[in-house]
């Protein structure tokens, strides 16, 4: 439950258009009794518990000037946040801390659902594996799988009504001169300009920035889509704008032109050559190796990744030095590393284990220096919201799709006394449904269930929060007149169950060159589902495909290695992915707290393994494969050892 509703003010800034068609965070709920209508609630941000997980000093940490002053001071830390947006703001505000500039690059309502490749390590212990290191290590080793990061999958109304909150939310906690950024495209960019108009004002409106790069669908119907869209607004007239640093040069020829007074230009070469000129609002950036994600050193793999210059050219207009830059859906961590970079100070929050493992590691190596919070919203049970959905609907028990009944419920189960029990499941990604309150089961009650298949005698509603229990149920037995009987279930109780640790058998001993743990054997059972499940999936799929094909010379796309067929073309088999009885292959990160047993964690030395196998000790690439040992001059406490799919589990040494 959250422990407290934090309010905030959606004033429409007044003269400004609404888009009339969603709802607001403070729509009046409005439920019958009778002839009367009842009241609304109004709520503010969902404010729950934040735990420090885990306190990242730089190892080898160069001390800037006055930094020891400020450790001890305590003044802002750095923070990385897991959890939705909406409550990260509850906490900056509850905090007062404000924030100067804010980038958001939520999702775009685009319909896709974005997945993580897996990559399988090399494994330490398979010797030839060593010997023959880089030339062998390409097809075989570079076995991937794929994970599910989070949805994008949105009816427009809900989206809007859930990006109104949002924005409302972080205007709550902009400073007065504060500026901000929302990324998106041509999918629903246009309705949030609106939004953005009402929540921000017109007269704030600053830019919109048309981000064109070199990919994307090529269309026969329509010209190629290759831009998105970003829109830069601030907080009120005030605000910051460094033009001097954002200056891009003249074409050489124009500053000759100039100086040789060819032409009449509005600035002297002089100038032109100091200050540059105004990029303008067309902003042409992209690698030509990696179009959209930023060159291949900045590339960490997370689907939606934006380079770096796209963050800097923001960061430099917009604030200073020692400023605090919030990037409140911050996914591959781009905002917090160029916030980082540029010496100002840093919020990311995600909802994703995997955006803050990843936005962690890039900030490790980049000799960040922050902490990473928990928000204990009762969402991060399995990795990331889209996950925990997948997986509760796997474990409750003969819960299926149902054609009978709409998209409210999440399928139905069939009982031999009852009939179809329709099955409702919050959705994790939207913070308004996790608590359930009087208004949403007088939705329930007087909107969906009417809906039902004649005949329904049972409704299962299953909820993350309930907010007073007592009341909610004298609430259906009083206004539930539909005569179906509504059960109530606890959705975290479902998913305790089956988070299951990793095993992990280790030796430790002293050796010359500090203390040597050597993991001898990792087995994870959640890995070894998802690896099945992807094999299962993969045969089936080749072996349909196989009927089909038989004759057909397409290529398979499955991944595996080629053989010939029949016609000389190559095709590929789908060889399925297997795990080595010791499952050194599935470790991406180990790291040793030396400092205490049990509380916040603070990793004095860790190694992690790159998807190519190379390992990467305290944040710094080397050229070494690893050999299944770690050691660090103090002696550990505790290890942490995380597998590639991102979980995590933690033993005492
Ligand atoms: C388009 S990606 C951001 C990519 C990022 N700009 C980058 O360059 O790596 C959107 C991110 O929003 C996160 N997300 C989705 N819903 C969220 C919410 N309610 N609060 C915070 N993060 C959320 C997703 O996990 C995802 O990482």
């Amino acid at each position: 439950m959250p422990v407290k509703y934090i309010p905030y003010y959606p004033n429409t800034v007044q003269g400004q258009a609404i888009l009339d068609n969603i709802t607001r965070t403070r729509r009046i709920l409005r439920y019958r009794d009778n002839d009367k209508v009842y009241e609304r609630i109004q709520r503010g941000m969902p404010y729950y518990e934040l735990e420090k997980i885990e306190s990242v000093i730089p190892l080898n940490p160069p001390l800037l000037k006055g930094e020891s002053d400020r450790r001890e001071q305590g003044e802002f830390k750095n923070m990385l946040i897991r959890g939705e947006c909406i409550s990260a703001c509850a906490y900056l505000k509850d905090k007062n801390i404000k924030v100067d500039l804010v980038y958001i690059d939520a999702p775009f309502a685009s319909g896709a659902d974005y997945a993580k490749k897996v990559y399988l390590r090399k494994n330490p212990k398979v010797a030839e594996a060593i010997a023959q290191a880089e030339e062998e290590f390409e097809l075989e080793e570079l076995r991937a799988f794929e994970e599910k990061m989070y949805g994008d999958i949105w009816n427009k109304e809900d989206y809007l009504n859930w990006m109104y909150e949002n924005l409302t939310a972080i205007k709550s906690v902009m400073s007065e001169t504060g500026s901000i950024y929302v990324h998106l495209d041509w999918h629903i960019g246009h309705y949030v300009k609106v939004l953005m108009d009402e929540v921000f004002g017109e007269d704030n409106f600053r830019n919109e920035i048309i981000w064109h790069y070199f990919m994307g669908a090529s269309s026969v119907n329509t010209f190629g889509r290759k831009h998105n869209t970003i829109f830069f607004y601030s907080n009120g007239d005030e605000y910051i704008f460094n033009r001097a640093d954002i200056g891009v040069a003249y074409n050489p020829e124009t500053i000759a032109r100039a100086k040789r007074g060819e032409a009449r230009y509005s600035v002297d070469a002089k100038e032109m050559e100091k200050n540059g000129k105004n990029p303008g609002d067309v902003w042409d950036i992209w690698d030509d190796v990696n179009p959209i994600q930023g060159n291949a050193i900045e590339n960490v793999d997370y689907a939606t990744q934006k380079p770096e210059a796209l963050l800097e050219r923001i960061i430099k207009a917009s604030s200073n030095e020692g400023m605090v830059i919030a990037d409140l859906f911050g996914g591959s961590g781009v905002t917090a590393k160029v916030a980082h970079d540029s010496k100002r100070k840093f919020i990311h929050c995600d909802v994703g284990i995997n955006s803050i493992q990843t936005t962690r590691d890039r900030l490790v190596a980049a000799g960040a220096e922050f902490d990473i919070y928990d928000i204990q919203d009762g969402v991060s049970l399995f990795r990331n919201p889209v996950q925990t959905m997948d997986k509760m609907k796997s474990l409750i028990t003969g819960l299926k799709n149902e054609d009978a009944l709409d998209s409210f419920w999440e399928g139905g189960i069939q009982d031999s006394k009852l009939g179809l029990v329709p099955v409702y499941i919050p959705n994790l990604l939207d913070h308004s449904t996790k608590v359930l309150d009087i208004p949403l089961i007088n939705r329930i009650i007087n909107e969906a269930m009417p809906d039902l298949p004649d005949g329904t005698k049972q409704v299962i509603v299953f909820y993350v929060d309930i907010e007073n229990e007592s009341e909610l149920k004298k609430f259906i037995s009083e206004y539930n007149a539909t005569g179906i009987d509504i059960v109530l279930r606890d959705l975290k109780s479902i998913l305790d169950d089956v988070v299951i640790n990793d095993e992990i058998d280790y030796k430790m001993k002293k050796s010359k060159t500090g203390f040597e743990v050597e993991i001898k054997s990792f087995t994870s059972d959640r890995l070894i589902q998802k690896i099945d499940a992807y094999n299962q999936k993969k045969s089936l799929n080749g072996s349909k495909k196989e009927l089909f094909e038989e004759n057909s010379e397409d290529e398979d796309d499955s991944a595996g290695s080629s053989t010939e067929n029949g016609t000389g073309k190559k095709k590929n088999k789908f060889v399925p992915i297997a795990i080595s009885k010791n499952g050194l292959e599935l470790i991406e990160l180990i790291s040793l707290d030396c400092t205490s047993k049990d509380g916040i964690w603070k990793s004095d030395c860790e190694l992690k393994i790159d998807k190519n196998g190379y390992v990467i000790l305290n944040g710094k690439k080397t050229k070494e494969f690893w050999n299944a040992k770690i050691v660090s001059d103090k002696k550990p406490l505790r290890m942490k050892i995380r597998n590639i799919a991102g979980d995590e589990s933690v033993i005492v040494l």
